[in-house]
């Protein structure tokens, strides 16, 4: 089933329920061409991504991050910011490597290059019908035994995991911000910023008191603002210097 680019866009939501069935080859092909083409900084393409199907490493993956669709799903691609292939290519032309991963910068270029690739990777698997759902959890979560468990190099870690299989449920859409609170025409803001995110809030909160499957009495805000200070415990400067990242300015 092949979905038009609008359907594609406009119709996706992240699935967290999978059907034990598999990915048929051609729209895995579909999937790592569209990675393998996806935009980068400088062309550096400083980003590499793990194809994980091995069951084993799957269930090991759900333990280590706590999210179930990491052994439901058919695969899993973990999406990793990678400056240890360049640190390989200088070396073999003997070139010398001034270390970009060691700035702020290079840092987010890798975020950059490896966030593209997997929003590439959705919009092909959305496209052949299959249901996606990235996993943040997968960089925040332990990233000591990620590294360990995927044998990651120095140069490289985790941004994102996407879970990605058949559909066993397709969830309501999500109400997003109105066009006017994200999109602003030729300079920042809009007017009246304040009750416009409150108009959000409750559209969202009444969304989550009727949605199919699981209600909550939750709002946005409250959400977010929950989540961040979930957040604050992270300790991803630690995790990024330990895989190689000296961030010095
Ligand atoms: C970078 C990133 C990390 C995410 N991490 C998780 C996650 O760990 N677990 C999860 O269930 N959903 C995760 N999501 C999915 C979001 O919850 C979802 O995109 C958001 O609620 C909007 O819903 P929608 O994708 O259905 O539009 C993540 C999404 C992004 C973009």
């Amino acid at each position: 089933m092949e979905k038009s680019v609008e359907t594609t866009l406009l119709d996706r939501r992240s699935i967290r329920r999978y059907e034990r069935e598999p990915i048929s080859e051609e729209d895995l092909h579909f999937i790592r061409e569209a990675i393998r083409n996806t935009p980068t900084s400088y062309n550096g393409q400083q980003f590499s991504v793990i194809e994980v199907s091995d069951q084993d490493i799957k269930l090991k993956l759900e333990e280590i991050v706590g999210q179930k669709q990491m052994k439901t799903s058919a695969r899993v691609f973990i999406f990793l910011a990678d400056y240890n292939k360049i640190a390989v290519a200088a070396k073999a032309k003997n070139l010398e490597n001034p270390g970009f991963e060691n700035t702020m910068d290079g840092l987010i270029v890798g975020v950059v290059d490896a966030s593209l690739a997997m929003m590439s990777a959705i919009v092909a698997a959305n496209s052949r019908g299959l249901g996606t759902c990235p996993i943040g959890y997968a960089r925040t979560a332990d990233p000591a035994a990620i590294s360990r468990l995927l044998n990651l190099p120095q140069g490289v870690f985790v941004v994102c995991a996407l879970a990605v299989g058949v559909p066993r449920e397709i969830p309501d859409l999500k109400p997003k911000q109105s066009e006017d609170l994200l999109i602003f025409p030729d300079s920042y803001g809009t007017e009246d910023m304040a009750g416009k995110l409150l108009d959000y809030d409750r559209e969202f909160t009444e969304y989550h008191a009727t949605r199919a499957g699981n209600t909550s009495d939750k709002d946005w805000i409250g959400e977010i603002l929950g989540y961040y200070k979930e957040g604050m415990s992270y300790k991803m400067l630690d995790a990024v210097r330990a895989q190689g990242y000296g961030v010095v300015k």
